[in-house]
């Protein structure tokens, strides 16, 4: 049974505080002569839940995988809370200046990707230790406390002392939820999250991940499911060729298309 999950930001933040929690400036890059991201400002403040959406190729992940540098932005900055991400040197070569930086940066950012990326010589309450303990540097009875009341929470508590080749894909996947959240994220980045589930399985992660944004995580969602970014989106951003070209709210989006191009690539998925 799930009950209640926060992540830090929704437990510490007052509801009125809306400051940027990331924002995104004139992001470029390109891989080879490939100009994938154009130009990508964007910012999410506390508490906001932003899902991403546009075909296959339009730059999508690409955009989350700069915000925590697992692809360095040819041009553009990154700034996460407040702080800016430091890079140095020119493209294709820039790089971030400062490890130190981008690995406490990178510590408080919960990502959960389409596949699970659990270690499979872990259980699962190890899986969901090892950063709190071993980047964070925390005290090892307190993290596996609030381990055990995370996989609680989503859900698969008596798996705990399990292998991830002992559990389904929906398993997998609320674990791999359960190890982003035992960070205390500042915010949460999911890049479909569900696509490598079967359809009945599905059900039981996007119910985790509604939760989170019932109670006010802040988050940044990738999504091909137009059904669920219309239940659980603050905004919505549609890309397409490397650029914004629509954004605003669900009812904006989704009730006053404006696009022509939005308007076709939801009538090709089903939400015309
Ligand atoms: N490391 C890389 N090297 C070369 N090309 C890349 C690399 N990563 C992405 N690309 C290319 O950049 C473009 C955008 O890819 P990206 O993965 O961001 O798209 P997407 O919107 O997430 O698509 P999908 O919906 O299929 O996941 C694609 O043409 C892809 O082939
Ligand atoms: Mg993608």
């Amino acid at each position: 049974m799930i009950s209640s999950i926060s992540t830090a930001a929704a437990a510490e933040a007052p509801s009125n505080d809306r400051r940027p929690v990331i924002e995104l400036h004139d992001l470029h890059k390109s891989f080879g002569s490939l100009e994938v991201l154009k130009g990508i400002s964007l910012t999410a403040r506390r508490g906001e839940v932003i899902s991403l959406i546009g075909s296959s190729g339009s730059g999508k992940s690409t955009l989350l995988r700069c915000i925590n540098m697992l692809e360095v932005p040819d041009r553009g900055t990154v700034s996460i809370d407040g702080e800016v991400i430091d890079l140095a040197g020119d493209a294709p070569h820039r790089h971030p200046a400062s490890e130190t930086q981008l690995r406490r940066i990178r510590s408080e950012l919960g990502m959960v990707f389409q596949s699970f990326n659990l270690w499979s010589h872990m259980s699962i309450i190890e899986n969901v230790m090892e950063a709190p303990i071993h980047v964070q540097k925390r005290e090892r009875e307190d993290v596996r406390s609030q381990a055990l009341a995370l996989l609680d929470k989503v859900g698969i508590a008596s798996k705990a002392d399990n292998y991830p080749s002992q559990l389904s894909g929906g398993q997998q996947q609320r674990a791999a939820i359960a190890r982003a959240l035992c960070i205390n994220p500042k915010v949460m980045l999911f890049d479909e999250p569900t696509s490598a589930l079967d359809p009945e399985l599905e059900g039981e992660v996007l119910r985790v991940i509604k939760l989170l944004a019932d109670e006010g995580a802040t988050m940044i969602l990738v999504t091909h499911d137009m059904k669920f970014a219309r239940e659980v989106s603050d905004r919505v951003v549609f890309l397409h060729q490397g650029l914004i070209e629509e954004t605003g709210t669900v009812d904006e989006v989704f009730g006053n298309t404006k696009s022509a191009r939005l308007k076709q690539f939801l009538s090709a998925a089903g939400h015309g």
